[in-house]
Formats: structure tokens, C-alpha cells, sequence
């Protein structure tokens, strides 16, 4: 089967980062259009910054990294330093990226590259906020038919949230776009926290990326030696959770998930539970099922998966 052809929408971040890596890992299986950067995690210019970095570690300066938009469609940018650190990719000391930004918007490529394809070839893989994937479909409301899939990383159910009470750190940031991605029509699979708080990078995982003994292998066991503080002091959890690349894993190989085919809505009125994911895990309401909500992980399989692909950059 030929690859699937995808865009990674990003604000990296240190899981972003393995995601991403992963998906450079894995040429048979994934064919890396363009990785477009949204403000989130970080402001935009250290995303697009990250995601540069990113690719040179990966060896893939040839990638087209493009800036997108740098704040929410109507609010205030929030930012997750206190989880990802000042540069949002804290943890590995790496250079400075040599390779450039793309001149065009990253809005514009997701909307060239959607109409230039053929229908139902491009699937988008959104990784942060969804700001960029919201302004495209609002530019050009045609692109939403010829996608196909939107596989993301985002929400909540079981979970409830990390970022408020309620709502999951993606979704929050930008709950106007959430709500018209998830209105768009096009098939959507989403990774909640219910999945992500399950793929944890325990010492052994953690010892095992080390072990691969490349620049690569170092740079992901530093990465998520970082990241794990913040959620182990919060949830006492074993290890960082890799929510982003429980996405690329996923479009390599989806039997690694379980999940629902249901309704999810957005909520964009309370501000006691913005952002929240409204999902009808249980079939109360007789509204449309409108994405594939993810619940289960094989753990094990996916970090095989993971370490065996990044020992090939
Ligand atoms: C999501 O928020 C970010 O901090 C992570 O990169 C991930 O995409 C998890 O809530
Ligand atoms: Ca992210």
C-alpha cells in the first residue's frame, strides 16, 4: 500500500516532537507533505522554530516546515511553559536550526495542498490547537470533502481535563476552532487524554530510547526525562504521557487503539468548562456520531513500535 500522505499541524513541544519523528521514521507508511506550526505550547515562533529543529534532528532538512497562525481565532493565546519548559522543547541541548521556513502561510499550504491532491488522498494530523486547521476550512469550506481523515490529538472524556477542571489543553487554547473542526463533516479520529495518560514513558521505555545510542535515541530520553516531571508531580503518574505521537502511531498502526464511533461537541459558552469535549461515550442523545473517540492503547505494542522506528534515524 502506498503511504498516507499527511500534514502534521504542530506546536512542538517535546511530544510533538517524538510524533513527528516517528512519522520521518516511517517513510513506508507516512509520506510527510508538510509540517505547518500553530502557536500553543509555545508562541509561534518558537513552534516553527521546534519544528525545524525537530526535522534536522531527524535528518529530513529537506521537510517543508511552514508558520501558521499565531493566536486563537477570537482569544488570548494560552501557553504551557510550566509543562514544557521556556523553549517548549526543554531537555536536550540541540542547535539551532540551519534549514528554512517556507515563504507561503501555513494556512495557505493546507488549502493549496487539499485541492491540489487527489480527493480523499491527505489526511490531516492537527497536534496542538487547532487554530490553523479551523482558519483553512473557514478560508476554503471545499477542502473539508476532499480530506481524508483528520486524526488528532485533543480532548477528553474520562479524563476530564489538564489544563482546567474540565477541558483538555488543545481543545481550551482554541475551543471556536475546535468547534468547527469537529462541525466540519470530514471523518475525524480523535487521541483523548482517556488514551494519551495510558502511553507513559516509564524508566524502562525511558532507558530504552537511551539505549538505541544515537543522537536521536538521546535527544527523546532527555525530552521525556523533562517532560515527566510536571505529570508525575500532578497525577503521580509512572512517566511523561505521549499524547501527540499516540497520532502517527495510530496511521502506522491503528489496531494499537480502541475506541467509539460518537458525538462530540465543543463547549465555547461556560467559562467554568471551556474547551470542554462533550463526548456521548454512552449514546444519551440521539445526536450524529461525528468521530472515532480513542479509549484503549496497547501499551506495549506502541512503544515497540516507537523505539524500533526511531532507532532508524
Ligand atoms: C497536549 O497539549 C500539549 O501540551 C501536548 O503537546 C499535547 O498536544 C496534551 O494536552
Ligand atoms: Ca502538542
Amino acid at each position: 500500500m502506498a503511504p498516507r500522505k499527511i500534514i502534521i499541524d504542530t506546536d512542538p513541544g517535546q511530544d510533538d516532537a517524538v510524533a513527528i519523528l516517528l512519522a520521518l521514521a516511517s517513510p513506508e507508511d507516512i509520506d510527510v507533505l508538510g509540517v505547518t506550526a500553530v502557536a500553543g505550547n509555545v508562541p509561534l515562533p518558537l513552534t516553527e522554530k521546534n519544528a525545524r529543529i525537530v526535522c534536522e534532528l531527524a535528518g529530513k532538512p529537506d521537510t517543508k516546515v511552514y508558520a501558521g497562525c499565531d493566536a486563537p481565532l477570537t482569544r488570548k493565546l494560552v501557553t504551557a511553559e510550566h509543562v514544557h519548559g521556556k523553549t517548549g522543547l526543554d531537555g536536550p541541548t540541540l542547535p539551532d536550526p540551519v534549514m528554512p521556513l517556507q515563504d507561503r502561510h501555513a494556512v495557505d499550504f493546507i488549502i493549496d495542498t487539499l485541492r491540489r491532491e487527489a480527493p480523499n488522498t491527505v489526511t490531516l494530523c492537527p497536534l496542538g490547537p487547532l487554530t490553523n486547521v479551523a482558519t483553512a476550512l473557514q478560508q476554503a469550506p471545499d477542502i473539508a470533502e476532499r480530506l481524508q481523515e483528520i486524526v488528532l490529538m485533543g480532548g477528553a472524556y474520562f479524563e476530564v481535563g489538564n489544563i482546567t477542571p474540565a477541558a483538555e489543553f488543545n481543545i481550551y487554547v482554541d475551543p471556536d476552532a475546535a468547534k468547527i473542526v469537529f462541525g466540519c463533516g470530514a471523518p475525524i479520529t480523535v487521541m483523548p487524554l482517556d488514551v494519551t495518560h495510558k502511553a507513559l514513558v516509564t524508566q524502562p521505555r525511558n532507558d530504552a530510547f537511551r539505549a538505541i545510542g544515537t543522537p536521536v535515541g538521546q535527544a527523546v530520553a532527555e525530552m521525556t526525562d523533562f517532560f515527566e516531571r510536571f505529570d508525575k508531580q500532578k497525577y503521580g503518574s509512572a512517566g511523561a504521557p505521549l499524547h501527540d505521537p499516540c497520532v502517527t502511531a495510530y496511521l502506522i498502526d491503528p489496531d494499537l487503539f480502541g475506541g467509539r464511533h460518537i458525538n462530540v461537541e465543543i463547549e465555547t459558552g461556560s467559562d467554568l468548562t471551556l474547551g470542554m469535549t462533550v463526548a456521548d461515550w454512552w449514546g444519551v442523545t440521539d445526536r450524529p456520531a461525528n468521530a472515532t473517540f480513542m479509549r484503549d492503547i496497547n501499551a506495549d505494542g506502541f512503544f515497540a513500535l516507537l523505539t524500533d522506528r526511531l532507532a532508524r534515524l
